[in-house]
């Protein structure tokens, strides 16, 4: 779905020409391939279950996000001031369970009334975890898209890769459904190519109030708290109008 009100804020937002035609012919050349149903199957959905399709909106060379060591904020102020903002703890491991230091994220997503942006990098970018594997994002909620009978679950995208290449890379969704039911997957239009990924659904929970009709966060969830007093320290000195509504925490194995 295209954004109807792309205003880039400076020009490493912009996404160029070249990079546009380039991740055209890329997306292309990986749905006649490896992106294709029954390859898709074979090379990547039965060998890890938290792999998903990265479908057709992805654009290299987003800008990087980092904050600071395993802190990415990838909403803008007006971003976060208008849709629901979200905190998603991120552990980063090999398929041995070993920690990924510095593991690379290249993520993108809809914002919350569903639409990509395709002319700017807005709700797209890099970051990396920590040295111990893990990362704490502040983005704004996904919403849903699609046509109406199969619109696609509400969903963040992101490729993980090991940068000491001991671990193969990773592309998944990560699913943000309502009360945190996985029935929201079942109309999916990404059904027709792939089985539902239900693994791939976060258990988020609502912070401060009611919000999406989620869990609230229990009041002795320590990581949280700290991830989200840090969060709310950073919207305050950027004077953001607006505080975290919902926090989930995923850990993600990399491919064998
Ligand atoms: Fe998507």
């Amino acid at each position: 779905m295209e954004d109807a009100d792309d205003s880039p804020s400076s020009p490493k937002e912009v996404v160029t020409f070249s990079a546009k035609v380039l991740s055209r012919l890329l997306t292309v050349l990986a749905m006649f391939t490896y992106e294709s149903p029954f390859l898709w199957h074979w090379l990547s959905g039965r060998k890890n279950p938290r792999a998903d399709l990265a479908g057709p909106y992805h654009i290299i060379g987003a800008p990087d996000r980092q904050l600071e060591e395993g802190k990415a904020l990838l909403a803008t102020k007006k971003e976060l001031e208008t849709f629901t903002p979200f905190v998603l703890s991120l552990r980063v491991r090999r398929a041995d369970g070993s920690a990924v230091p510095h593991a690379t994220v290249d993520w993108w997503q809809a914002d919350g009334a569903g639409r990509y942006s395709h002319a700017t990098y807005r709700l797209r970018g890099t970051f990396a975890t920590d040295a111990h594997g893990a990362a704490s994002v502040l983005t704004v909620a996904p919403g849903k898209y699609g046509p109406a009978a199969h619109e696609r679950a509400a969903h963040f995208h992101a490729t993980l890769a090991d940068p000491a290449r001991a671990a193969r890379p990773l592309t998944t969704q990560l699913y943000v459904c309502a009360g945190n039911d996985a029935r929201e997957l079942q109309p999916d239009f990404l059904n027709f190519v792939r089985a539902p990924r239900p693994a791939n659904m976060l258990a988020a929970h609502a912070v401060g109030g009611a919000c999406m009709g989620l869990p609230a966060l229990r009041p002795d969830a320590p990581e949280a708290r700290a991830a989200l007093d840090w969060w709310a320290a950073r919207l305050a000195a950027r004077g953001v109008d607006a505080s975290v509504r919902a926090w989930a925490q995923t850990e993600l194995r990399l491919n064998a």
